[in-house]
């Protein structure tokens, strides 16, 4: 499907007020997407696990209204009114306005939240753009209710793309791909798609335990460190590094050689701030204690043969991933010797899930 087959293309039935609950989770990407062209267009490929607990839960009420030149709605997160959250939804209602230009002709109010504290470091715009994204995709499906549900998902991961890249993967799960990737069918720059072949069993509801290093807000903003992509030195190998190692994940998440995955999935984690170490201006955003749990975990694997690996976002907070029958093992191990190294003692116990949902 290309762009042209997103453009809403009308309908004879009218609906005055309409109101959607959705509800859309996180993702942590395994092969990470760092560096885009306009608009929101990846530079190599990514996929990552779809998160199940960390999610965000949006309502939109729609009411019809004259046709307007801009699009108007009232923001609230968790109860408040929220003013300053405005600007960034604003400009995302304008990039999605011309695939749905019914949002002209109503009101909105949303009302948000999130099952994670807000200032986890955990990123909500994936969860928060797919969650608004999955809303308006419910307004279209009832205004034209012979699109088929596999359209008003594709759509819905077009949507949250362009408001936050990552968000194209939250709509579907456990394994999700945006980007197109000569070696995965339906694999698309414009939208996410479910990982398409069948995954060993090791993988089923893999575990991910975020320990929150650092709760405070991102010194650099991924908009900019995409940015820092466009004439870095090392960009043109990574990129071809993403989408190779994208194809070696492929294989592996078929074949079930978790010793290949864990280096894998950490070598993605360390080349994604690597770049960040190297872009100019150069910067950091690991923290020392995420070099402590780094080495904490390499140790307890030496020990314990473990399964145990991790993965970072573009912020100081670790998470680890193993596969659910080593769960209590590996929860005693963080609880005893993990914790010290997280703000207030805080942690989130999450697993790979199935994307969005709608009440
Ligand atoms: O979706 P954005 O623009 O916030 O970028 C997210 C980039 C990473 O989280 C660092 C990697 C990824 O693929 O999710």
């Amino acid at each position: 499907m290309n762009t042209a087959d997103f453009i809403y293309q009308g309908t004879k039935k009218s609906i005055e007020k309409a109101s959607f609950t959705c509800q859309t989770p996180s993702n942590i990407a395994l092969v990470k997407y760092w560096g885009k062209s306009d608009p929101q267009i990846p530079k190599n490929a990514s996929i990552s696990f779809t998160l199940n607990h960390c999610h965000t839960k949006t309502t939109i009420a729609f009411t019809k209204v004259d046709k307007s030149t801009t699009i108007t709605f009232d923001l609230y997160f968790e109860g408040k009114k929220k003013e300053d959250f405005k600007p960034k939804i604003s400009k995302f209602f304008e990039r999605i306005a011309s695939y749905c230009p019914y949002l002209y002709e109503y009101e909105m109010v949303i009302h948000s939240e999130n099952s994670f504290p807000h200032s986890s470091g955990i990123a909500s715009s994936a969860s928060g753009m797919s969650a608004i994204a999955m809303c308006i995709m419910n307004l279209e499906k009832e205004l034209t209710p012979d699109a088929e549900i596999d359209y008003i998902h594709k759509k819905a991961s077009f949507l949250a793309r362009l408001g936050s890249g990552s968000a194209s993967r939250s709509i579907e799960g456990p394994l999700v791909v945006w980007g197109k990737h000569p070696n995965i069918p339906e694999s698309s720059d414009l939208y996410g798609v479910k990982f398409p072949f069948k995954t060993h069993p090791i993988f089923n509801e893999y575990q991910d335990t975020v320990l929150l290093v650092d709760k405070g807000e991102k010194q650099v903003s991924s908009t900019v460190g995409h940015n820092l992509m466009h004439d870095h030195p090392f960009a043109t190998q990574r990129f071809k590094q993403a989408n190779e190692n994208l194809e070696k994940l492929s294989t592996i998440l078929q074949n079930g050689n978790i010793k290949d995955f864990i280096q894998l999935v950490e070598s993605e984690a360390l080349t994604l701030h690597a770049m960040m170490l190297t872009s100019n201006p150069y910067f950091i955003l690991m923290k020392p204690n995420t070099l402590e749990i780094i080495n904490a975990i390499w140790k307890y694997r030496e020990e314990t043969d473990s399964n145990v690996c991790f993965t970072l976002d573009a912020g100081a907070n670790v998470h680890v991933l193993y596969p659910k029958e080593e769960k209590q093992k590996v929860e005693k191990f963080l609880k005893e010797k993990m914790l010290k190294y997280c703000q207030k003692n805080h942690y989130i116990c999450d697993n790979a899930g199935f994307g969005a949902q709608t009440f």
